[in-house]
């Protein structure tokens, strides 16, 4: 099996978790006997110092000659001053749209050694096994007109949703469920706005074409509470762009750390991978990231643009050997008195446990 994947490390603790996730998939190549080819690009912060733009032309160019690009995280404090289309951050909405990718799969799985790591009860993380399927190139992230006037005090965005952006999305939801527990739960605020509207009617109309899935619909105040409240009664969440966002980041209390959480980008020209969390500039540069969410991402890649679901398993049950044998890194150490392990130091065991898988 031949693989190209492009790496595009980024900033902060970018560079830091995705070496991990890159000697993992070194391993899975090395073990089957895969011809996997690494290129590395510049994204975000480290592009605007090297080349004056969060996303030079080369990394595009890259990126649309591979079959996977795995993307670290961007985000520096010392660009904060910048408008937002010149900040690192505006290079991962550049990428997204680039390749296309309109489906991001987030999963949020509750771990059943990192029980205690969360701070909801283990009764109600309990089988907690969820998968966020957000809508990645629509929304309020992608609108025009927009525009921060600084005469007027006054500032907007654009929340716009076309029926088409809504079906394809959609049908990634329903065709995952059918795969797993058969349940599709869409989250809007149909109550409130148009886009919702169109939304909930639009994906009312394609269930029809999964007559084996069951759909329903929560209004997105309701839903974060009852993502909190039980979370083993969802199973594929249908959500638009900022709602998407917002969601999976607080399902990431349910798996114990932000640190823990994988996300694939499918649909588009180049499948694009990342973990959720940012550059998470307070802990960078000091070993303390937890390498598992990109590790976990690194699975996501193999299992969809490499179609070696048996490795991504393989990787995944490694982290779970790795996590019942009790290594945490920082983040995952909650009132235990456990030995916190550094960002390489966890990456070393799971290489570890695949190895002897
Ligand atoms: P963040 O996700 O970087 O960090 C939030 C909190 O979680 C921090 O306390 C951080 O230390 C912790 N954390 C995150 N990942 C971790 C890991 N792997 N291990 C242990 N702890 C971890 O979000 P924040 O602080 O809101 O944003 C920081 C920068 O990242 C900003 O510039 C933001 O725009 C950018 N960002 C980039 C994203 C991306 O590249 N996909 C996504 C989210 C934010
Ligand atoms: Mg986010």
């Amino acid at each position: 099996m031949k693989l190209k994947v492009l790496v595009v490390a980024g900033d902060g603790i970018g560079p830091e978790v995705t070496a991990e996730a890159v000697r993992i998939l070194r391993t899975v190549a090395e073990l089957g006997g895969h011809d996997f080819e690494f290129r590395n690009a510049l994204i975000g912060g480290a592009a605007i110092k090297a080349h004056g733009t969060p996303l030079p032309e080369s990394t595009l160019e890259a990126a649309l000659e591979s079959d996977a690009v795995l993307l670290g995280a961007v985000g520096s404090n010392e660009f904060n001053a910048l408008p937002p289309d010149k900040r690192p951050e505006a290079g991962l909405l550049q990428i997204r749209q680039a390749l296309g990718g309109y489906g991001n799969l987030r999963p949020a799985f509750a771990w059943p050694s990192l029980a205690v790591n969360s701070p909801l009860k283990p009764e109600v993380t309990d089988g907690a096994d969820i998968i966020f399927v957000r809508e990645l190139l629509g929304g309020l992230y992608f609108g025009t007109p927009r525009e921060w006037n600084r005469e007027t005090n006054s500032a907007y965005n654009t929340m716009r949703y076309t029926r088409d952006e809504i079906v394809r999305v959609a049908r990634v939801a329903f065709e995952l469920a059918a795969s797993r527990r058969q349940k599709v739960t869409s989250v809007d605020k149909a109550n409130v706005l148009e886009t919702s509207q169109l939304w909930r009617a639009t994906v009312t109309e394609v269930a029809k074409e999964y007559p084996g899935i069951a759909l329903d619909h929560q209004y997105v105040d309701s839903f974060a509470m009852h993502l909190m409240n039980i979370p083993r009664n969802f199973d594929v969440v249908l959500t638009e762009n900022l709602f998407g966002d917002i969601l999976s980041d607080e399902a990431a209390v349910i798996t114990g750390s932000l640190g823990m959480l994988p996300s694939a980008t499918v649909g588009g020209k180049v499948n694009l991978y990342e973990p959720v969390h940012g550059s998470a500039p307070d802990i960078a540069g000091k070993g303390l990231a937890n390498p598992l969410g990109a590790i976990l991402t690194a699975a996501m890649l193999l299992r969809h643009s490499a179609k070696l679901e048996q490795d991504a398993l393989a990787i995944e049950t490694a982290v779970r050997k790795v996590l019942e044998a009790g290594y945490r890194t920082a983040d995952l150490v909650r009132g235990e008195s456990k030995q916190k392990l550094t960002t390489q130091e966890m990456g070393q065991k799971v290489f570890e446990a695949l190895n002897e898988i």
